[in-house]
């Protein structure tokens, strides 16, 4: 019997379309990314998303199952995210998985992005991590999760504001570096020293678990202003210390969300720890989770960078548990933009 399960990613800016064997082995995997329509505008264009995603999907789709050299009848189910996004974004995917599944009356399953991300991490474990921590920090989620398994986690905290990702993207246009912006500083950094400017951390007043990028955002945007908060904001071309402030706040992030995560590892006593999202991409970030994890015996796993940023295999590899476990949906599934 088939074990090939189709997924379908549409949820922010990328179409991807992938085919993944038994949860774990990747068998094809086209990305169709958006960046290049959206860096005009700095950001996520919602319209232009949608619309990018409509004339991209079928196209992805062939190429995909050229590559896996499969037909659909190949196939052992469909996978498609159906939260949180865009929801004119979602409804692509959505729509284009519905239409696929009438026509092959292969089953259908919907999956949540996030969980995703997540299994992203764990899927090429030789074994399950479980229960572990988990770090999803991307362009639109910062927040961390107790997961007992691919299907099941309690969220534990989420940022207060800004995602660790948006602050990235939003710093690097304050320093007029190209969108987006994570990639960005983490190319700058390395030029600059990370003690050179001091900003500050977020750390909850009760001492609890928590996330806040939006005080770091400001600092930065103070500090490029001389410190005089009226001051006016210089010029890209102006800011002698780019570099510096590049690697100060990348460093900033960095601390912030390995302090958060290490603690709640030890705050549940375990010692499993999952991180993914755009973020994890960041070099820094997994030098200093590593050195950061080693001494209280913590082993922290990240996805190869392009399972970091959004993709389609964990769509398809999450799939299948849902599939293994049940839970099928009908032709009514539906799209919910949280
Ligand atoms: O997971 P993702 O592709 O999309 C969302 O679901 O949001 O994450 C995109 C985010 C962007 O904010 C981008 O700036 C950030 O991930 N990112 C990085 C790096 N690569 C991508 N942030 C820091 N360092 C990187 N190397
Ligand atoms: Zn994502």
């Amino acid at each position: 019997m088939s074990k090939l399960i189709l997924g379908i990613e549409s949820s922010c800016d990328e179409t991807a379309v992938a085919v993944v064997e038994a949860g774990r082995k990747e068998i094809a995997s086209v990305i169709h990314s958006q960046i290049s329509e959206h860096a005009p505008w700095g950001g996520v264009v919602p319209e232009i998303a949608s619309r990018s995603h409509l004339d991209q999907i079928l196209p992805v789709l062939d190429r995909c199952l050229e590559e896996a050299q499969l037909e659909l009848t190949d196939l052992a189910g469909i996978a498609v995210t159906t939260k949180p996004g865009l929801i004119g974004s979602l409804l692509v995917g959505v729509g284009a998985a519905k239409g696929l599944a009438l026509a092959t009356d292969l089953p259908l399953v919907g999956v949540d992005h996030i969980e995703a991300h997540v299994y992203a991490a764990a899927m090429d474990l030789p074994a399950p991590p479980y229960p572990a921590i988990a770090l999803v920090v991307s362009g639109g989620h910062t927040a961390l999760y107790l997961a007992e398994g691919p299907l099941s986690m309690k969220p534990l905290a989420s940022t207060l504001d800004d995602a660790a990702g948006e602050a990235f993207d939003k710093v690097a246009h304050m320093l007029g570096l190209s969108y987006p912006g994570g990639p960005s500083i983490a190319k700058l950094a390395p030029k600059g020293d990370p003690r050179a400017i001091p900003f500050p951390r977020y750390r909850p007043k009760d001492g609890s678990i928590g996330f806040s990028f939006s005080g770091l955002k400001t600092a930065v945007l103070y500090h490029l202003r001389g410190g005089d908060a009226l001051a006016a904001t210089p010029a890209p071309e102006d800011i002698v210390d780019a570099a510096n402030v590049a690697a100060s706040f990348q460093e900033a992030v960095v601390d912030a969300l390995v302090k958060m995560t290490l603690r709640a590892a030890q705050d549940n006593h375990l010692d499993q720890v999952l991180v993914a999202g755009g973020v994890g991409c960041n070099q820094r970030l997994r030098e200093v989770f590593a050195a950061a994890s080693e001494p209280d015996g913590i082993e922290t796993h990240f996805p190869p960078p392009n399972r970091c940023t959004d993709n389609a295999v964990m769509i398809a590899g999450l799939g299948w548990h849902l599939f293994e476990a049940g839970r099928a949906a009908d032709l009514d599934l539906d799209a919910s933009p949280r």
